[in-house]
């Protein structure tokens, strides 16, 4: 082993020289007080402190020295660099600080403002329920027929056969808009039922006529759990060669199959009304006992109060004098109609028992019945 070099001059080592270090250190530390924001002081970091900067190459030339002389160079260095380690350390934490303040005002969130997101609301489900029918019929070959609320008294009474004195022609259960009641001359009121549209359908349309005709109507009635002056209908209408009582009784049989299941059917009860004949009111099956609440009492149904069937709505065998005022010939031709609310069938169908809830239209009512597509 040689002997320690003693002519070596550590002093001689430029790298290491107390002024070489103190600019070193000088140059770091006015540099990591400029950096003005957190990534300037990235930059500064890696260039005082990193691999390649001065400080860390005078520490590589430590090694180099002879042992007498690396306890001071050492000493000096790491003076040094523990101070620019120290300074970049406070730098850092009061730019983070800096940061956090500033982030704090600039995305600061006022919860009291009011928002301007609208919600999208929801559709009737008077509306998705008469597209449901809509759709069964559409299905079929039917057309979507319609007629204006506001109607002449003709088309609303007279041409369905309703004689001039008939009680529904009174005021206290037609809106009239122009004319009055059982005065004689025909006057305009707001339609009581969907049938007129069936007057319009055999004088616009080319026979045969399959029609289903959805909208609103009105009643001079008080708004109340089970009465709404305004509601909804849906009219059917075929006129064609043949038709029967059986084609009416098949087609509703489809209808409430389609509406409620497999095992769905209705019936048929003598009725009156002026446009049809015969006439009937008709029933449908239970949709929830279906039947087996009926001399049941283990088992009472609270949908139908344990009858096994719900009134569904009027309809029969068109009336010939329908059809001739129509200029339909009642000899070669003949048809069946139905009608019924759509309210009425929304209740039962979905436990609605305040007919109020429907009309009012209040979205949280209408938004739990989601969307039918
Ligand atoms: N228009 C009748 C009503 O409103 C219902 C009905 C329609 C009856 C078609 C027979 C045929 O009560």
């Amino acid at each position: 082993m040689s002997a320690p070099n003693k002519s070596y001059d550590p002093v001689e080592v430029e790298a290491l020289k107390p002024d070489a270090i103190e600019r070193m250190r000088t140059d770091a530390l006015a540099a990591i007080a400029a950096a003005g924001d957190l990534e300037a002081l990235t930059h500064v970091k890696t260039a005082h402190t990193g691999g390649g900067s001065p400080l860390a190459l005078a520490n590589r030339e430590i090694g180099a020295l002879p042992p007498q002389a690396k306890a001071e160079a050492g000493k000096r260095v790491g003076q040094a660099r523990g101070a620019v380690n120290q300074a970049l350390a406070a730098r850092q934490a009061e730019l983070e600080a800096e940061r956090d303040a500033r982030v704090l005002v600039e995305e600061a969130v006022d919860v009291t403002l009011p928002y301007d997101r609208r919600p999208a609301g929801a559709r009737h489900p008077l509306t998705t329920l008469s597209e449901r029918i809509e759709d069964i019929f559409t299905a079929m070959g039917y057309e979507v027929a319609e007629g204006p609320e506001v109607e002449a008294e003709w088309f609303n009474f007279d041409a369905l056969n309703f004689p001039p004195d008939h009680p529904a022609r009174e005021t206290q259960d037609t809106f009239f808009v122009e004319g009055r009641g059982g005065s004689g001359e025909s006057g305009v009121v707001l339609r009581t039922h969907t049938s007129p549209v069936q007057i319009r359908a055999l004088l616009e349309r080319e026979l045969p006529v399959y029609v289903i005709a959805p909208g609103r109507v009105y009643r001079s009635d008080e708004l109340d759990a089970t009465h709404t002056p305004v509601f909804a209908q849906v009219e059917l209408l075929a006129v064609d060669e043949g038709l029967t009582m059986a084609d009416l009784k098949g087609t509703l049989d489809h209808m409430v199959v389609s509406l409620f299941g497999e095992g769905m059917t209705t019936r048929l009860r003598p009725n009156h009304f002026p446009f049809t004949e015969p006439s009937a009111e008709m029933d449908m099956l239970c949709y929830v006992c279906r039947g087996d609440s009926v001399g049941n009492p283990d088992r009472p149904c609270r949908t139908c109060s344990s009858e096994g069937w719900i009134e569904l709505g009027g309809c029969g065998v068109v009336n010939p004098r329908v059809l001739t005022a129509c200029g339909v010939d009642p000899e070669k031709y003949s048809g069946f109609a139905f009608g019924f609310g759509i309210e009425r069938m929304l209740m039962f169908r979905h436990n609605v028992e305040d007919m109020r809830d429907i009309v009012e239209g209040d979205v949280r009512f209408t938004l739990p019945f989601g969307m039918e597509i």
